[in-house]
């Protein structure tokens, strides 16, 4: 395997136009971080890239939605987004943004050494433009009926109803999203990436010399490689992005793909304006990307034949993209708000960073989509956070505090079974390091929570607490050998759970952390004084993860009634149909369930003449019928009497049928007296 001198990581840029949920961080933010940790602890040179990505026509759309300007938009998202990065302790070395001076600068020379060698060709097509706001329009900026499933507000680029990938030219009556007015076709020139004539080295490069990428990205790329590349546009008509630099392009911007991969290196150069070069230019750097699957062709070919393109950079040495997080068996969204917010979650569970940053590693989609619950959540924090690490954690200090006074105690003869322990818990820093060279961040956290078993395990066998008065040196070796464990821990879990590691090394009081260290048993010598011990983690209570249940509940039941489609309205009634109906209003006295019956309760009602019984048929929408007493109603008055299950119904009571099928009954918004008319 090539040695390298340094790496450069860079994450996906995220838009800047929402806030970021744990399907970023567990995808790409929490791996990367991950990554640059264990590389820093090495003592390696390592360079951690991010920032938001601040370009598109998503942002243009939501800002218009909004009445602001788009940059309005991307500063307060990145302002939220880099927060959010930095309370769950992402550790970049730089997060700046694509909207920054000299980014816009970067990209645009970039462009412009590509345009002057000639790597580009330039090809006028027909698109789409609205001639009431002057402007070209963008996919998502028409609307128009699905070619294939006939639905209406497909947009440019895809139907969200059959899910079809579209072009603007495919949808019928196509509309401006701006004004409403039917687009024309116009002729516009744009930039090409001619892909094509890249392909060649490509597939050497990625099919044959990176056979050792993630089956995932590796399958991706060929399947794209095997499809046959095209060129593609890298500029675009709209007035939000780094103008096109170059004479008579008055009115066209970078494509938002083109210019965001530069700014990892527009980043770099931000942070460090003298020596940006060696961490993108020197073949000794090594390059790895994290990003989520979606970006695998930006950045396992477009990007690359940009750089090989501009002709003096490093290509990327790995991509190990990561599949999606879905929630509670759902696919995460941004615009149906099903998701776990970073900052929701904080302020829901304050200093708990660390739980989610594990749950996510635990759980991380890296060979397959996977699912986050609550459930889960709760059961990982309790059953091994809490359980395992913290648990054999607090046992070792409490009982080096109350025996010893805090001090280390002195390492007196080994058993065998103490062997035995250690003999287990060499292998450590192999197994984790095994998998984090790898990219298998799961795998290599399983390593880590096994010390901590090997500890627990230990202390509950050996039951120091038991012999206390009896075999105190005993005891000693016992918790001298528990104590090098735990620092072993803090080691381990750095990468992972940075919050717990930074909080056990005080309680340690160790100086600071080395990788190589791992595996050690004399990182904390005798007599060494230990810090005050806390607990690492506390348990997640079922009201707790219950009360995160019903908030997703709660957006489930928003999102249907929000996509409720009305059923087309009936056929003409005239007024006098209309008045035949005896609509009024009662007070309900009783109701009950009708026995035998699963759907019926059985109302008494005031209604002002002397009383009726009405049988209706939405018990399942009311567990609890005699909560209804009190409360007014509608129904009917001259529908005819029915028997039902041996009861006369003497009318009908009104109700709404809400999106979810459950029956909601009618009442008037202020106390009316009984029995007058409705109409
Ligand atoms: O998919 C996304 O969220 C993009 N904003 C990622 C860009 S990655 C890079 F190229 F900047
Ligand atoms: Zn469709």
């Amino acid at each position: 395997m090539k040695q390298f001198k340094r790496t450069t990581v860079t994450s996906a840029l995220p838009y800047a136009n929402g806030p970021v949920h744990i399907g970023h961080l567990a995808g790409v933010y929490v791996p990367a971080d991950i990554y640059v940790r264990y590389l820093r602890l090495k003592g390696e040179d390592v360079l951690f890239i991010g920032g938001s990505d601040e370009h598109g026509v998503p942002i243009t759309i939501k800002a218009r939605k909004e009445g602001v300007t788009p940059q309005d938009i991307v500063d307060r998202y990145h302002n939220i987004i880099k927060k959010s990065f930095e309370e769950f302790g992402i550790s970049f070395d730089v997060y700046s943004r694509t909207t920054s001076a000299i980014h816009h600068q970067f990209a645009s020379d970039f462009f412009r050494k590509l345009y002057d060698k000639g790597e580009f060709v330039e090809k006028t097509s027909e698109q789409y433009y609205d001639e009431e706001a002057g402007q070209f329009l963008a996919d998502r900026y028409i609307t128009g009926e699905c070619p294939h499933c006939h639905a209406e507000g497909a947009y440019g680029d895809q139907c969200e109803k059959c899910g079809t990938s579209l072009s603007p030219l495919d949808l019928i009556n196509p509309k401006s999203t701006i004004t409403g007015s039917k687009p024309v076709l116009r002729k516009t020139k744009h930039w090409y990436l001619p892909l094509d004539k890249h392909e060649e080295w490509l597939r050497k490069w990625i099919l044959e010399d990176h056979k050792e990428w993630k089956t995932n990205v590796y399958g991706q790329c060929k399947s794209w490689l095997d499809m046959g590349l095209q060129p593609r546009a890298v500029s675009r008509d709209l007035d939000w992005g780094i103008p096109v630099p170059v004479e008579g392009a008055e009115g066209k911007v970078l494509y938002v793909w083109f210019d965001a991969p530069i700014g990892y290196i527009s980043n770099t150069k931000e942070l460090l304006p003298d020596s940006w070069e060696k961490w993108w230019k020197d073949p000794e750097t090594r390059l790895v990307h994290f990003i989520g699957k979606d970006n695998i062709v930006f950045h396992c070919i477009v990007f690359p034949a940009m750089l090989k393109a501009e002709g003096s950079y490093i290509l990327p040495d790995n991509v190990p993209a990561n599949e999606f997080l879905n929630l509670e068996g759902d696919k995460i969204s941004t615009s149906r708000n099903w998701a776990v917010w970073l900052h929701e979650y904080l302020e829901d569970f304050p200093g708990k960073q660390d739980v989610l940053r594990y749950v996510l590693t635990a759980n991380a989609p890296e060979t397959k989509d996977n699912d986050f619950t609550w459930k889960d959540f709760q059961a990982r924090n309790n059953n091994e956070l809490v359980a395992v690490y913290g648990n054999f954690v607090n046992r070792a200090l409490v009982l080096t505090q109350k025996y010893f006074g805090g001090k280390v105690p002195a390492c007196g003869e080994l058993t065998a079974y103490d062997r035995e322990t250690l003999r287990e818990f060499a292998d450590v820093k192999a197994d984790v390091e095994r998998y984090l060279d790898v990219f298998r961040f799961r795998d290599a956290q399983k390593e880590a929570m096994n010390l901590a078993r090997i500890g627990n395990k230990y202390l509950a066998d050996t039951e120091p607490w038991k012999i206390a008065k009896t075999d105190m040196e005993r005891v000693a070796t016992i918790l001298h050998l528990s104590l090098q464990i735990v620092a072993n821990l803090a080691i381990a879990f750095e990468p992972f759970l940075p919050f717990s590691s930074e909080k056990l090394r005080t309680m340690l009081n160790m100086p600071g952390f080395r990788w190589n260290d791992l595996g050690k048993i004399d990182l904390l010598s005798a007599g060494h004084q230990l810090g005050t011990p806390a607990l690492l983690f506390d348990k997640i209570d079922d009201s707790a993860v219950e009360a995160q249940v019903q908030k997703l509940l709660a957006t489930k039941k928003a999102n249907e009634i929000r996509s409720y489609k009305p059923s087309a309205v009936k056929a003409d009634v005239t007024f006098d149909d209309f008045c035949k109906m005896d609509i009024r209003v009662a007070t309900v006295l009783e109701c009950t369930k009708v026995p035998k019956a699963d759907k019926l309760l059985q109302f008494r009602l005031d209604d002002g003449m002397g009383g009726r019984t009405i049988l209706s048929g939405i018990a399942q929408s009311y567990p609890h019928p005699e909560e209804l007493v009190g409360m007014q109603v509608l129904y009917v008055a001259n529908f005819p009497t029915r028997r039902l299950k041996g009861i006369d119904s003497e009318g009908m009571i009104l109700s709404a049928e809400d999106a979810d099928g459950r029956l909601v009954l009618v009442q008037p918004s202020r106390p009316v007296s009984n029995g007058v008319n409705v109409g």
